[in-house]
């Protein structure tokens, strides 16, 4: 059963409750909350204060991806603030730290999730990969909405679904960047099941239909 995340990045920021709010109606399964910290990406989005007032409205969980350097500087506050599932990148520290970040995340009772880039390489996911309860795949490099989707992740996308079966069949697998009808179902047959949309869906004037499409 693929679950679709619907990015707030491209929400309207000025009707972010109300635009929130109509998520779970319209067939998402997660809010997905994009963090960003001027040196990770070359842009700055929301933080903290954000995530909790999130929280308090959202009846969907938080799917919140950390382009952060060295998160485990904040895993701690960002679960305090709500995360449900908590994204850090594999480029953001060294392996020992990204260890303990994602052990901390799960000693929290949030489930741990890690992202890696594009020009990284799938193995890098490999030494993580019992800890994590979600691996997210970007499809685009970080930073900005709207960018168009990366078809040669795929072969990267396939060996992580093949990992996760032999290793944690229990972990999800996530792609986020230019998904539309199109690439949803090149990520779906490439073993993604949860689906993050930003631009495509806030366009769209008709979400709810716009995600059964990327379900079906
Ligand atoms: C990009 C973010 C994405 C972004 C996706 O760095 O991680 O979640 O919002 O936007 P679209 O779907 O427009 O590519
Ligand atoms: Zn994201």
């Amino acid at each position: 059963m693929t679950k679709v995340a619907p990015s707030i990045l491209s929400a309207d920021f000025v009707n972010l409750e109300r635009d929130i709010r109509a998520l779970g109606p319209q067939g998402a399964d997660y809010v997905h909350v994009d963090v960003m910290d001027g040196n990770f990406v070359p842009n700055i989005s929301l933080g903290l204060p954000v995530v909790a007032a999130i929280k308090r409205i959202s009846p969907l969980p938080l799917d919140v991806h950390l382009m952060i350097e060295r998160p485990i500087r904040y895993v701690e506050d960002f679960c305090r603030a709500g995360a449900d599932i908590l994204t850090v990148h594999v480029e953001a520290d060294t392996a020992a730290n990204t260890r303990a970040a994602l052990e901390k995340i799960r000693a929290l009772g949030v489930r741990p999730a890690l992202s890696i880039k594009p020009y990284t390489r799938a193995e890098a996911v490999l030494p993580f990969l019992e800890l994590c309860g979600l691996i997210l795949v970007m499809t685009v490099e970080p930073g900005f909405g709207g960018q168009g989707f990366m078809d040669d992740m795929m072969p990267k996308l396939k060996a992580i679904r093949g990992w996760i079966e032999e290793r944690n069949p229990a972990c999800e697998l996530e792609v986020d960047g230019g998904i539309n009808e199109r690439t949803a179902r090149i990520c779906r047959e490439n073993g993604a099941n949860v689906l993050v949309a930003g631009s495509a869906w806030f366009k769209n004037p008709d979400p709810a239909a716009f995600c059964r499409a990327l379900k079906a």
